[in-house]
Order: structure tokens, then sequence, then C-alpha cells
């Protein structure tokens, strides 16, 4: 381990693996791949955004590790995350004729670890990836818990797996080469895992603020191998989400119908921020939480540069609330702030989601 790595380990039921959170730590995937994953070829699959800026370096690091080495590069954007380009990507695998014992690299950001390791947990019944995520969201969250889906013309992730890594390697130089407002946008994902489990992280994240100027890579390090660790907790207990997984949907509920309200205009981290603090106004005029776990959440979001309300208009947040996958009949289980480092999972009926829609949403201002 170098000097700037540290390495979070993963014991979830189906796969322990390691984390590895570090600067300038690209260059060891071929090394790391070795060791976590063995086999003779290495499929790196990436986007047409991410591979041109590391692809090189990731195969120059895997032939050095012995590796037979392609890659497979598909459009970027999340409308290309789809069956059609999943088949494409599949029959790539099948042409650079790997076998059970190769191993798919998936290098780039939510959208490229979710469809590689889908396309890795289908090839032959399933092969080993390793993730290397470049962007902040896919760093602190997707990449790690073994979430892996296409979207369907339904909704997003509708179709997938739990297949989880064989290792993951976050070099947050990476983050240099992201467009600012996409790593703002997922510094949400990291404030809802404070609220969830981290009261001194966002009292930090509150008083300096993550996209702020100067801001070091070895804090960024510091605070994305701590949200691993918050999200490893969670995912070694319960890996199918059966349970104490469905508090990493802090946010969400509200934060997906915003999302989808906004046409995916606003990105998935503001959307998880402003269904947050929409989720927080909405349990403290229930009387669920203070006004003060409430304020510090919005405080938290707002230093970031995140909303922390929505102007949509309601029927159309709650009816594409309704549609969510987490929906069970007439009932759905939200998640609930209770205090900072402490959620509850609630079980409501679509008569009590609205009446929280209508309790915590554009009801800001009051705050
Ligand atoms: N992003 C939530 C989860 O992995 O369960």
């Amino acid at each position: 381990m170098s000097a700037e790595e540290t390495i979070v380990e993963v014991p979830a039921p189906s796969r322990s693996y390691e984390v590895r959170v570090g600067c300038g730590i690209l260059d060891s995937i071929g090394e790391v791949t070795r060791a976590a994953a063995g086999g003779e070829r290495a499929c790196v699959i990436t986007e047409t955004n991410v591979g041109p800026i590391y692809a090189n370096r990731v195969e120059a690091s895997l032939a050095a590790a012995g590796y037979t080495v392609s890659t497979l590069t598909f459009e970027a954007g999340e409308q290309n995350k789809r069956l059609s380009t999943l088949e494409t990507l599949l029959e790539g695998l099948a042409e650079a004729e790997l076998t059970r014992d190769d191993v798919v690299v998936a290098l780039g950001g939510g959208v490229t670890g979710d469809m590689a390791g889908l396309a890795a947990a289908m090839y032959l019944r399933g092969i080993q990836v390793v993730q290397a995520p470049t962007s902040l969201l896919a760093m602190v969250d997707s990449s790690v818990g073994g979430k892996v889906a296409v979207d369907l013309a339904h909704g997003k992730n509708l179709c997938g797996f739990f297949w989880q890594p064989s290792a993951v390697v976050a070099d947050v130089e990476c983050l240099h080469s992201i467009d600012r407002s996409l790593y703002t946008d997922s510094i949400g994902e990291v404030v809802k895992h404070a609220v969830l489990a981290d009261p001194q992280m966002l009292a930090d994240l509150t008083a300096r603020p993550m996209n702020g100027e100067g801001y070091p890579d070895e804090l960024v390090a510091r605070i994305v191998a701590e949200n691993v660790r918050i999200k490893r907790d969670v995912v070694v207990s319960d890996e199918k989400e059966r349970g104490l997984r469905q508090t990493l949907n802090l946010g969400h509920t509200i934060g997906h119908g915003i999302e989808a309200a906004s046409d995916f205009k606003l990105g998935h981290g503001s959307s998880v921020a402003a269904g947050l603090c929409c989720m927080a106004r909405a349990a403290c005029a229930k009387g669920w939480c203070k006004p003060e776990t409430r304020d510090a959440i919005v405080a938290a979001m707002a230093a970031q540069g995140l909303p922390t309300d929505t102007e949509l208009p309601h029927d159309v947040v709650f009816d594409y609330m309704t549609h969510d996958k987490k929906r069970h009949g007439d009932t759905m289980n939200i998640v609930v702030p209770a205090e900072i480092g402490a959620v509850e999972v609630r079980k409501v009926t679509m008569a009590e989601l609205r009446e929280l829609v209508d309790l915590g949403c554009g009801t800001g201002k009051e705050d």
C-alpha cells in the first residue's frame, strides 16, 4: 500500500473485496487486478469521454501485469445505458475471447460501472469485474455494493443484478477531468452519507464545502474513503436490499420524483439534495425529527450550492414517485432523517406519501 492509499475491506456475503482510494493510483490497476481477479485476458469497458483520457494508462498497466488487453468504448451518456448497448458490449467480450477466468475492467462514471458490471454479470453467466470509477458519484456510491443495471423505457435501473466487483480502484486525481457542475452534483450523495452516519463529516462539509477553491485531493480522498466505509457497513449486512440497505435511499423517494419531473434536467445528486431537504421538512412537520436536524441538512446542501427545495408541481412529482421500483402495492418504505447519524424506515400509504410531498416541497422559504 502506498502512503497515499487507503484500503477499505468490503466483506460482502457473495464476494469480499478491497476498495483502494488514493491520489495517482490508477497506474496500479494492473497489479490490483492481477492480485484480485487473475486470468489471462482483461477487457476495459469505457466510454467516449473517459476513454481518450485514461484508457491508455489502464491498458498499459494491465499489459504490464501480464494481461492480453482489449478495450470496448461506447457512446457516453445515460441515454446509452440500454440493453442495445449491453448487447454490443457482450458481443465485444465474446469477440475478444474472454473466458470464465478473465476479467472486465470498468473505467468511467456510474453509467460505465453499471453497464460494464452488468455485462460481466451476464457474460458466460458471470465473470469478474474490477471497477475503476472516475466520477465522484461512482467513487462514493455506484462502484461499491454491486448494484449493476441498465435502464428500460419504463425507468432507470429497472434491469439488473447484484454483482460485486473483485476490486475497486478510486483515484481521486481522475476527478480533475470531471466537469465542475457534475462534481458538485455528486456531492449530494456525499452529504446524504454524512446525514446517514457521520455528524462530524456533515459539520465539516458545511463549514468547508467540498467544491470550494483549493480543496486538497488528500481531503477528497479521505472523504471518499469515509463514504465507502459508510456504504460498506450497510451493504455487508444487507447485500440484497431486504432491510438496512434501504437506508441508502435516503432522499431518493422525493428525489427520484423531482429528477423525473424535471425530465432529468436536474442531476441525480442535486435531485437527492432537494429530495432529502423536502423529506427533512416534511419529517419535521410530522414531528419525526427536530428543527435542528432539518436545518443542519438544509445548511449542508446549501453550502455546496445544491438545491434545497423544488418549485415543480406536487402532482407531477408525486406521480413519478408512485412509479418508484421500491413501491410495494399501495405502500412504500420511506427513509426519514430522525437525527444526524440516525435514520428510520417508515412504511407509508400513498395518501401519506402525498401529504409528505405537500408538507416538504415548495415550503423551504418558511424554514
Ligand atoms: N445507491 C444505493 C445502493 O447502492 O444501494
